[in-house]
Order: structure tokens, then C-alpha cells, then sequence
């Protein structure tokens, strides 16, 4: 094939003809990232983005010092989820191995579509998946597949529940004597609503159950709004518990909760796309307490098991509902592996192997790397959690149970009306004084500032650091 137009850079040759070229631009890429990288510390943890490359397309190369000019540029600029200060959404700096996991994806670059694309990962992916679903005490059939991110999870979890309950895989919505309708906790995470717009039944199908004060489901209330809508002649088939809530980090009662879903028969989907992490940690594991009775799970390991995006998956406690309720066949694809083409089974189609940095992770890190940064987060939260509690002017948004902390500034010289402009302030100067990120979400009405304990560099010193910005800018504020 004519190559002329391209850079002698433009393909790895597999017959090595271009090998110290491709080693020349590979290590100046790396040492300069690497370089970025390393003094990730001297940069804010959310930098301004000053400039951004032209989205234009040059008629002929440009030349790999222009690019990797703007590639310093496009990472000065980017989030630092890597600083320690960075302790604001649940976006962490990746496992070394994840990103080299990433990098060797691209570059075998399989299809996760069928298992003649990607054999060994497809072989690995249904292993891991197996073994992840086994750590959630899922029962001997279980299995799951990935996903990019916990809405896709999520979305494919509630089309099962919904294909087994009314058997509307071929036939569609359309024949049903009722509406079909499914719960969750009013805190609940906002890709159920648009699982739900897409799969037919529209956001108002989720009904959203009151939660406690600690933004826990409460049981009985889940009970009568599903006697409610059996009442009203609508049709109940799913409940949706979370474990680890976006905003506060908190955990519906499993164990109450799938007892109120046994009493009416319905499927029980696990939102642990947050708090499933805690498998790996022996003193918090009993948190997860009746994750084992789902019926599907959502989990993220991209947020608290530190893998680089995108990681998620949904887990089936019975493998054999995606035969039976979701498989669409691919005519193209051979069918005679002992293992399922897993395109036929996941919603995506074409997808990369992001069980690779998965697997490279839990192997790198172990039981033990991992269990230790969960159970160290939980010593930071405690000492943050009991800052707030002892500061006449701030105020807990919820009894931290992961390492999540949603906590305001309520000082009693601020009237309530201010208070949510008081609380940006205070976010803006944390990040330009202190060189701290917290995020700023609505919950309940009112803006509050959240933490998220997930950088493994984080200290008692960034603690430090946060709780003097804070009490100097209420200081310098007060009337
Ligand atoms: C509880 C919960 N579920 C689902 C999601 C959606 O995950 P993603 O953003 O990966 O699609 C999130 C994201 O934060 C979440 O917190």
C-alpha cells in the first residue's frame, strides 16, 4: 500500500523497518508525560485551561514536535486527579499498571465484540468477572460483562429485569396491559432515570423512595410505594438499591431492603458502582452485608480500585438471563467457542479490552494493596468527619459510611438565604489559597462541599491544609 503521505512514524512496521524511529517518538512521548507526571504535585489540582489545541484537521502531517508541544499543553491543562489536593469527585489517578494495561490495549488493539477478536481477553474477562461476581457472594452461576462506565452497567442491568419480567425482549412494550415501574431511593444516581427513558418506560416509570436522614432507603416506604402502584394498576419488576450514593457515600439496608423485594416478587439490582470496592476490605466488607442476594450488581472499579477509565461492569447473579433475556445472535461471528461471543451479550458492540488493566491491577496491587488504600481512606474520613463535627459552623450532610464526606459552612452569622453563595466562596478560595479541590453539589435543595478521599498521596497535611483555608476564609468573612 502507498504509504508516501504518511510519517515514517505513522505504523508501527511490523517487519521492524521503522524500530528506532517508533522508539525515538515512543520514549520522547513517555519521558515527557512521565516528566508531567512526576511533578503533578507543582500544578493545581484543577488548572486553568489556558489553551486548547486547534480542532482544525492539517492537510498534510504536522510534525511530532508540534505535537508533542500541544500534548504538554493539553496535559497542563487537563484535571489532576493525581495532586493531593485533588480530593473533590470520585476521579482517581490511575494504577501505574492500568495505564500500561491501556497502552498495550491500544496496541494489540482486540475486539471484546467476539471471541475470534479477542480471545484471550475475552476468556479473561469472563474469568475475572466470574471471580468478582464470586466476591460478592453471587452464587455459583454468576458472571458479568464490562462496560464502559456504571450508566451502561446500569442501563443493561434494568433492560434484563425488565425482559425477564415481561417478556418483551421480541415483542416490546407496546402489548402491555400496564405501566411498568421500578424504585429507588430519591438519591439514587441519575443514570437510572436515563435507563429508564431509554428503555421505554420514561423517567416518570422510577418511583423515589424516601430516604433517612443518613440518605438511606427506608424500607417501609419502599413497601407502600410498591402497594401503591399495584394499587394504581401500574406494574412493579425492579427496585434498585444503592450502595454508596454519589453525593453523600451512604448504603441502602440490603438486607431490609431485599426482604420488602421478596414479599412482592421483584428483581433486585445493586448500584455499587461506588461502594462495591469494599469487597476488598476485611474490616468494611460486612457494610456490603445483602449484596450477595441481588439479582445484578453495577460496579465501577475506574473510582475506589483505581483503575484508569473506563472500568465498569454489570454482574448477574444467574449468567443464563443474557442467553435468555438480552442476547441479540451476530450471524458474522463464529458460535462454536466454549465461552459466549460477548458482544451478543453487552450493549456495546465494538469495545476494548478494558479487562486487561483490570486484571493487571488486581495483580499488581493484590487483596492486600487494595484493602489498605480503602481502610486508609476510612482513617482519613474519620478524621475529617470529626473536624466538621467539632466546628460550631460547619454542618455533616449525612453520617459518613465510605470515604465520603458532604459537609457546609453554616455559620450563624450567615443567613440561610446566603448560605449557598457562602459555600461557593469558600469552594473558589480552598482551590486558589489552599490548592484544594472539593465539589460543590445540590443536595437536598442546598449547595454543599464534598470530599472524596480516594488520592493515595493525600495526608493528614492536606487535612491540615483544608480545615486552615476553612476556618480563614470564615474568619475573614464573618460580619
Ligand atoms: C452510584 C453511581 N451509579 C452510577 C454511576 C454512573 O457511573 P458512570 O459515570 O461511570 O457512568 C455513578 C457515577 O458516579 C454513581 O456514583
Amino acid at each position: 500500500m502507498n504509504r508516501s503521505n504518511s510519517p515514517e512514524t505513522g505504523f508501527i512496521d511490523p517487519s521492524g523497518a521503522n524500530a528506532d524511529a517508533i522508539q525515538d517518538l515512543t520514549e520522547d512521548v513517555l519521558n515527557q508525560l512521565l516528566e508531567q507526571l512526576e511533578t503533578a504535585n507543582d500544578r493545581s489540582p484543577l488548572p486553568d485551561v489556558s489553551t486548547v489545541p486547534t480542532g482544525t484537521i492539517p492537510d498534510s502531517p504536522r510534525s511530532e514536535t508540534d505535537l508533542l508541544n500541544d500534548l504538554e499543553t493539553i496535559v497542563a491543562g487537563s484535571m489532576n486527579p493525581a495532586h493531593p489536593g485533588y480530593i473533590g469527585h470520585m476521579d482517581t489517578m490511575p494504577t501505574t499498571v492500568s495505564v500500561l494495561g491501556d497502552l498495550v490495549a491500544s496496541a494489540v488493539n482486540n475486539n471484546m465484540l467476539s471471541v475470534e477478536m479477542s480471545p484471550i481477553f475475552s476468556e479473561l474477562e469472563v474469568q475475572l468477572t466470574e471471580t468478582i461476581a464470586s466476591e460478592f457472594g453471587l452464587g455459583p452461576n454468576a458472571g458479568g460483562i464490562l462496560a464502559s462506565g456504571g450508566s451502561l452497567a446500569n442501563l443493561h442491568a434494568l433492560s434484563v429485569a425488565r425482559n425477564q419480567a415481561f417478556d418483551v425482549h421480541d415483542s416490546g412494550l407496546a402489548g402491555l396491559e400496564g405501566e411498568p415501574v421500578l424504585f429507588a431511593s430519591d438519591v439514587a444516581h441519575t443514570s437510572l432515570q436515563k435507563a429508564a427513558m431509554l428503555l421505554g418506560l420514561g423517567t416518570d416509570a422510577i418511583t423515589a423512595v424516601e430516604t433517612d436522614a443518613n440518605s438511606r432507603m427506608k424500607p417501609s416506604e419502599l413497601n407502600q410505594a410498591i402497594e401503591q402502584a399495584e394499587r394504581d394498576g401500574r406494574m412493579p419488576f425492579c427496585v434498585v438499591a444503592t450502595a454508596g450514593t454519589t453525593t453523600t457515600g451512604n448504603i441502602d439496608p440490603l438486607p431490609a431492603v431485599r426482604d420488602v423485594v421478596d414479599d412482592h416478587d421483584l428483581w433486585l439490582h445493586v448500584d455499587a458502582a461506588y461502594g462495591g470496592a469494599l469487597i476488598f476490605s476485611e474490616p468494611e466488607r460486612d457494610r456490603l452485608d445483602g449484596v450477595e442476594e441481588a439479582n445484578s450488581v453495577t460496579f465501577n472499579p475506574q473510582k475506589w480500585c483505581y483503575v484508569a477509565k473506563t472500568c465498569a461492569m454489570t454482574l448477574f447473579a444467574d449468567l443464563d438471563v443474557l442467553q435468555e433475556d438480552f442476547r441479540i445472535g451476530a450471524p458474522y461471528m463464529r458460535g462454536d467457542d466454549a465461552i459466549p461471543n460477548l458482544g451478543e451479550l453487552s450493549i456495546q458492540g465494538t469495545r476494548r479490552a478494558a479487562v486487561l488493566k483490570l486484571w493487571l491491577t488486581f495483580q499488581h496491587l493484590g487483596r492486600e494493596g487494595l484493602g489498605q488504600l480503602i481502610d486508609e481512606s476510612y482513617r482519613l474520613t474519620a478524621v475529617i468527619r470529626d473536624r466538621v463535627a467539632n466546628r460550631d459552623a460547619l454542618e455533616l450532610a449525612s453520617e459518613p459510611e465510605l470515604n465520603i464526606v458532604c459537609f457546609r459552612a453554616t455559620p450563624d452569622w450567615c443567613l440561610p438565604a446566603e448560605r449557598d453563595a457562602l459555600n461557593g466562596r469558600l469552594q473558589r478560595h480552598l482551590l486558589s489559597k489552599q490548592d484544594i479541590f472539593v465539589s460543590l453539589p445540590t443536595y437536598r435543595d442546598t449547595r454543599w462541599l464534598r470530599v472524596v478521599l480516594l488520592n493515595p498521596f493525600t495526608d493528614k497535611m492536606t487535612l491540615d491544609r483544608l480545615f486552615d483555608g476553612i476556618d480563614l476564609f470564615l474568619e475573614a468573612e464573618r460580619p
